[in-house]
């Protein structure tokens, strides 16, 4: 069966950010997709120390959240990356949890699927929204969208219940990746992934 993890990188675990993915399991329910809600936000997440001991050993250095979630991912079709916007930026322990996932793991990502949902009182979204979605492009995964900024608006989850389209957005999104996981799936099934090179390590300009 197909898996789908959502990161709620809020503290709160039933505020705003929660709404919004929330609004996406009976979608991906009934499209037969297993789903798995992770709180992140109200963990001590500290940001990467690029001791690169992950290199040699394939996992973080800092045993927390971020090693206990990366079999999750390896093992998931999909990973959705909710946060609420501060500073016009994903908040800080999303940021420092996805930087540590990504760069500690070193299992295949290409052709997962992800997305990122935020959450914002006023503004800033699409900033936190480009930020997060450069986790995926980087690591050959595709990026699932919807029918609108994959945004909700509100100070509070009450005040999220209010905003009907971006909840008609989030269920429009499970839709679309729901449909691109299975459809992934075929494609593998029939023609295998694409095929990556490896190799180049250019850090300079004359490639040295
Ligand atoms: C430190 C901090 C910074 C914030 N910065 C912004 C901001 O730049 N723009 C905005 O619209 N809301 C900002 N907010 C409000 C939250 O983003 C907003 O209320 C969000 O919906 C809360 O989601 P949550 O209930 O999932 O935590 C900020 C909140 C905090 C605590």
């Amino acid at each position: 069966m197909a898996k789908v993890l959502l990161l709620n990188g809020s503290p709160h675990a039933n505020g705003c950010t929660a709404t919004a993915l929330k609004e996406m399991l009976p979608v991906f329910e009934a499209e037969g997709i297993e789903t798995e809600l992770i709180h992140v936000g109200n963990q001590d997440i500290r940001g990467c120390i690029s001791c690169q001991s992950c290199m040699k050993t394939g996992k973080c250095v800092f045993n927390d959240l971020v090693n206990e979630v990366a079999p999750k991912f390896e093992a998931a079709d999909g990973l959705i990356v909710g946060s609420p916007v501060y500073y016009a930026s994903p908040n800080g322990t999303i940021l420092s949890f996805m930087d540590r996932l990504f760069y500690s793991t070193h299992f295949s990502k290409h052709m997962k699927v992800g997305a990122t949902v935020v959450s914002a009182r006023r503004g800033g979204n699409t900033a936190t929204f480009d930020v997060l979605n450069k986790y995926f492009t980087i690591s050959g995964m595709l990026i699932a969208s919807s029918t609108s900024w994959h945004q909700v608006h509100g100070f509070t989850a009450e005040d999220v219940k209010k905003d009907l389209e971006g909840l008609q957005t989030m269920r429009n999104l499970a839709r679309n990746m729901s449909f691109m996981i299975k459809a992934f799936a075929d494609a593998k099934e029939k023609n295998g992934l694409p095929e990556v090179e490896r190799g180049a390590f250019t850090s300079f300009p004359d490639g040295k």
